[in-house]
């Protein structure tokens, strides 16, 4: 269907903050490996994945496979009754899990659902309703995930089912701690938090190893380390929300939390977890995830015989693929390129991130953030035909996340395409 009708037709029976893409929207019709293509019939590669989501890539035969398979046979029971590949796929996240000790998971249907019955989990079994977040950090849009997200504009509601205390968030390019030298006092206002804005008995601390929608920010060596330790002084469990930073996207770990060094007490994954089908999981230890009284309670959707074969199918093909190495090479090509293609670009501030989950901070000839460059520097990828996303509070950040299976050759590509749309976008702001 022509994109433009198909606009006309969204704007009038969906909601008007659906934010959507490009000033002339597309739709994507059809993918293939790490390929798309929209409803006119042009070609891109997809370097965001919908959302850091497509992992294994589009249309993959393993995967499609298991899927249609499972469709054959039964689409739906719910949690009343055993699902195999429910229990397969919970045996496998336990297995690779970066936590210790015994493990349960409870299967939901997005990442916002599995951060929000993690919370129910700490708050539960700490007896306690106050949670620490980071600024800039991104968890869902329900109330609780809302309240624990430290950014204005993915926030409509300051109504919240918790007591958040934010605590400074470890971006080092605008650092206010330091100076220049990183102290990691950034992390020592966690116990400046505790002590002043919290009664002391905290349930939870949560966090994304890398910040997605904060703009691919990256804690710096030793924060997480020393949170911890405060954490741990004080009995407060740990979150680690992996739903954009796991099963090998950050290229040197299976998880993201693990370049750390710290164990987390519970993780939460989506996106990746399904390359796309609609899944989510809390994996934590078994005392956590049975915190919760009674045994009365479903999930209609949650671990479903569709989504839970074609999970099992994913994890197979990243590990059997051994994807998590690719993102670790490519990505690490694709870094150097961005670094050096920006050497010379005062339109760059900071290209930061790891594997395949990279980030470029622009800014304007004063160093200010410059979101309409960032929208330029879309725009002229697409036209190229290379899509990338953005993020960042500023929405300044380009964000580059490609499916892992993505080739040496189509990163060079993309990096082509990356370097002359970073000149336009830079450009234009200092001539016009
Ligand atoms: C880190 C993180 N947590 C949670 C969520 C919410 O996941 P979902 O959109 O599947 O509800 C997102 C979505 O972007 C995310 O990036």
């Amino acid at each position: 269907m022509n994109p433009d009708e198909l606009r006309e037709r969204h704007k009038a029976v969906l909601p008007e903050w659906i934010s959507l893409y490009y000033e002339r929207p597309m739709e994507l019709v059809r993918g293939e490996g790490f390929k798309v293509w929209d409803s006119e019939g042009n070609e891109y590669l997809d370097f965001f994945g919908g959302i850091v989501t497509t992992i294994s890539g589009h249309n993959v035969p393993e995967i499609v496979e298991a899927v249609r398979e499972q469709a054959g046979k039964i689409f739906h029971s719910s949690t009343l009754y055993l699902i195999e590949n429910q229990v397969k796929l919970a045996e496998k996240l336990v297995s690779l899990s970066p936590i210790s000790g015994d493990q349960k998971v409870f299967f939901t249907v997005s990442g916002t659902e599995a951060n929000e019955a993690a919370l129910l989990f700490a708050t539960t079994h700490r007896g306690s309703s106050e949670v620490l977040a980071l600024r800039s950090s991104y968890h869902g849009r329900s109330f609780a995930t809302m309240a624990i997200t430290g950014q204005a504009s993915w926030k409509p509601t300051a109504r919240s089912p918790l007591d958040v205390s934010y605590v400074a968030n470890p971006y080092q390019y605008r650092c206010k701690f330091c100076d220049g030298k990183c102290n990691l006092l950034c992390a020592d206002d966690v116990q400046g938090v505790i002590e002043t804005a919290t009664t002391g008995h905290v349930a939870a601390f949560i966090a994304e190893p890398i910040q997605g929608v904060g703009g691919f920010i990256e804690a710096p060596p030793g924060y997480f380390e020393r949170v911890k330790s405060i954490l741990d002084e004080h009995g407060i469990l740990f979150i680690a929300d992996e739903v954009q930073t796991a099963f090998g996207r950050t290229g040197s770990h299976f998880w993201g939390i693990e370049a750390h060094g710290v164990e987390p007490d519970m993780i939460t994954l989506a996106k990746g977890l399904g390359n796309g089908l609609s899944i989510g999981a809390v994996v934590g230890r078994t005392e956590l995830i049975d915190s919760i009284s009674g045994n009365l309670h479903v999930s209609t959707f949650g671990g479903n015989h569709l989504s839970t074969a074609g999970a099992l199918a994913n994890i197979e093909y990243i590990l059997e693929h051994n994807l998590q190495q690719n993102a670790d090479e490519i990505g690490g090509y694709l870094k150097d390129r961005l670094i050096k293609m920006s050497e010379n670009n005062p339109a760059v501030a900071e290209v930061r991130g790891r594997g395949l989950m990279l980030g470029i901070e622009i800014v304007g000839p004063g160093g200010e953030p410059d979101p309409a460059a960032a929208v330029r520097f879309m725009q002229e990828c697409r036209t190229r035909g290379v899509l990338v996303g953005k993020g960042g509070i500023k929405a300044n950040a380009i964000r580059i996340s490609p499916p892992l299976t993505i080739t040496r050759e189509a990163a060079e590509e993309a990096a082509n395409v990356f370097e002359e749309a970073l000149a336009i976008a830079g450009a234009t702001e200092k001539v016009g």
